[in-house]
């Protein structure tokens, strides 16, 4: 034997087969405490499989997803707004999968199945609406909003925020639920005005209502639950839910096709469909409806049946073609203009 082939004996003889910790590269689009905690809770239980977690906001998820279409890096994308996993799934970036799990969803979460062709599945759903900091109205004098236009109040300038709508799911769910109550036109007119009362535009959904709990800002536009959450940890948040009408999350969870660890993939959608799993979000102060019809419901979740909901079209606001044309429609007269 040659010094080379010594080496490589002593090397395998160190590893031997069926050794090898097995992988997970998962796009994690929840907030980052709940990405975590079900990355640990799925460790604690998987000790063989390391999972590599990177917290992505719904858009740049795709955006990684597409950007490595030709070589992917990522197994599974989890939670994030169903809009952009329905587009991946348009765009085939996704696998076709059909858990066992499924037929313990609710039929929201299995309508998300059928229209993505089984290429995305429902795991949470939550109300867009708004948080504001009660404490900041009552020092400024300003008077709650009730409805969308009542946002364009000029006591408002400076005091709202919203994440922009190619980075964030919840902001994109913002500008397709105004388009579905208004007509696109009169949307983009009502965003332009908005624009005027914008502090800035963050790159993740939920920042906005994060920036009002600690007084950095009057209001965030945000999903309902993520105010919740605020106001939950103590912060002086009041939640807002629109009159004329809301949109909602059907939060999503895919299977990246070509994806480097298939098989985990799988192991880790079956397990984080169960209801032990879905039960683990409120601990970590995220207040969604499980798509499990066995999990609990948190008591802190706004309920969905008191909200007045739009019938939000998941299919054409999901589509590419809509999707970006939208948004850049959206970049062209709204983002194009932020600071002026
Ligand atoms: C928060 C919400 C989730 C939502 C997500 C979207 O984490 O709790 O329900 O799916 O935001 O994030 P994004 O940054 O894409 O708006």
């Amino acid at each position: 034997m040659n010094k080379l082939t010594i080496a490589l004996a002593g090397a395998t003889a160190l590893v031997p087969a069926g050794a090898m910790a097995a992988e997970l590269n998962l796009i994690c689009s929840a907030d980052v405490v709940v990405c975590e905690k079900i990355v640990s809770a799925f460790q604690a239980g998987h000790q063989d499989a390391a999972v590599n977690m990177v917290r992505l906001s719904s858009g740049e998820a795709y955006a990684k997803v597409r950007a490595e279409s030709r070589n992917p890096q990522t197994d599974l994308w989890w939670a994030g707004t169903g809009d952009p996993h329905l587009q991946a799934a348009s765009d085939r970036l996704t696998e076709e999968y059909k858990s066992p799990m499924l037929n313990q969803l609710y039929p929201w979460a299995v309508r998300q199945a059928e229209v993505s062709g089984y290429r995305t599945v429902g795991v949470y759903s939550g109300a867009l609406g708004w948080g504001y900091n009660k404490d900041i109205f009552a020092q400024k004098g300003i008077t709650p909003p009730a409805c969308w236009k009542d946002l364009l109040d000029p006591a408002l300038k400076g005091e709202i925020e919203i994440a922009d709508p190619n980075s964030s799911g919840t902001a994109y769910t913002t500008l397709a639920t105004l388009v579905q109550l208004m007509g696109e036109d009169e949307a983009f007119a009502y965003l332009k005005a908005l624009n005027g009362n914008i502090a800035q535009y963050t790159k993740s959904g939920s920042a906005p209502v994060k920036a009002a709990a600690r007084g950095e800002t009057g209001l965030g536009i945000v999903f309902q639950h993520d105010a919740v959450a605020q106001a939950v940890a103590g912060f002086p948040i009041v939640v807002g839910s629109p009159c004329e009408g809301t949109g909602y999350e059907i939060g999503s969870m895919s299977i990246v096709a070509g994806g480097p660890n298939p098989d985990e993939a799988k192991i880790f959608y079956d397990w984080v469909l169960t209801p032990e799993a879905q039960e683990l979000m409120p601990e970590a102060g995220s207040f969604q409806i499980p798509s499990n019809k066995n999990a609990k419901v948190p008591k802190e979740a706004p309920d969905l049946g008191s909200i007045k909901l739009i019938d939000y079209d998941f299919a054409t606001y999901g589509s590419s073609e809509k999707r970006k044309a939208l948004l850049a429609r959206w970049d062209a007269e709204i983002g194009g203009h932020a600071t002026e």
